[in-house]
């Protein structure tokens, strides 16, 4: 039986960074219509569909020789590992929302900074993988 693993590196990729950036969008939205078990369920979708773009990545840099990348490389690691520790912060704050609404404003910034460092992410290790040599 074929399962979802064993897709195409580069074509898991970039599926499971689409099915992330929508389930993302999801979360924004039913946040700010204060839609609260959705956001929550759509918030478990979106880490679940992250740690899939994750492992994916990782598939597909092992094609590329990432060293030849340059600064990019070492940029990007910085990056990918920055912004998959902050996803607690948004979990915290929530969490913290949740406790007290008056700290809904803090949320929604450090929500804010989070999808910013996904996106900085994203388009670094796109650049990194661009410019690496293939094994
Ligand atoms: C990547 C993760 C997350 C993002 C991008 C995100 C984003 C947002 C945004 C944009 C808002 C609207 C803020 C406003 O109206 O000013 C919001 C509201 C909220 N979020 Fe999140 N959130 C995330 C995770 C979480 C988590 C993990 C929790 C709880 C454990 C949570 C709980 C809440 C609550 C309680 C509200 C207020 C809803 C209301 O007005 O009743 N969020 N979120």
């Amino acid at each position: 039986m074929t399962s979802l693993f064993q897709l195409e590196p580069t074509l898991g990729f970039l599926l499971f960074l689409v099915i992330t950036l929508a389930f993302l969008g999801g979360v924004v939205f039913t946040g700010f219509r204060a839609k609260r078990p959705i956001h929550l369920t759509l918030v478990v979708f979106a880490v679940l569909s992250l740690g899939i773009t994750i492992y994916f990545a990782e598939r597909l840099g092992e094609l590329y020789d990432l060293e030849t990348a340059g600064m990019i490389y070492p940029v990007h690691l910085f990056f990918a590992k920055t912004t998959t520790a902050a996803y607690l912060l948004p979990v915290l704050s929530g969490i913290a929302t949740i406790r007290n609404p008056v700290r809904k404003n803090l949320h929604r910034r450090i929500a804010f900074l989070i999808l910013a460092l996904t996106v900085v992410t994203a388009v670094t290790g796109t650049w990194m993988v661009m410019v690496s040599e293939r094994l």
